[in-house]
C-alpha cells in the first residue's frame, strides 16, 4: 500500500465493541466518513479496507491515524506523529 494516498483520519483510536465471528471491514484509506469503518469511499484509490474477522467478543482499539504497524488496532503511532491536522 502507498502510505502518500492515505489519509489521516483522527489523531486517537475508537474504541469499538466486537463480536466473535463477525466480519468487520477496516478503513485504510482515511477518506470513510463511517471512521474507523470502510463506507466505501477509498473506490478509486487504489486502495482497499482491511477486512478481518473477531476471534472474540472484545472491545478494541482501531486506528484513525492510519498509521499503526499493527492495522487495523492502534499501536500508539499517533502519539509519535508531529503534525496533528
Ligand atoms: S490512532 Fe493510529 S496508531 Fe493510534
Amino acid at each position: 500500500m502507498s502510505h502518500s494516498l492515505v489519509r489521516r483520519a483522527g489523531n486517537a483510536p475508537v474504541k469499538v465493541e466486537v463480536k466473535e465471528g463477525e466480519i468487520y471491514a477496516w478503513c485504510a484509506c482515511g477518506r470513510s466518513a463511517s471512521q474507523p469503518f470502510c463506507d466505501g469511499s477509498h473506490v478509486g484509490t487504489g486502495l482497499d479496507p482491511l477486512v478481518f474477522e473477531a476471534e472474540k467478543d472484545d472491545e478494541i482499539y482501531l486506528c484513525t491515524c492510519k498509521h499503526t504497524r499493527t492495522p487495523p488496532i492502534c499501536d500508539n503511532s499517533h502519539c509519535r506523529l508531529d503534525d496533528k491536522t
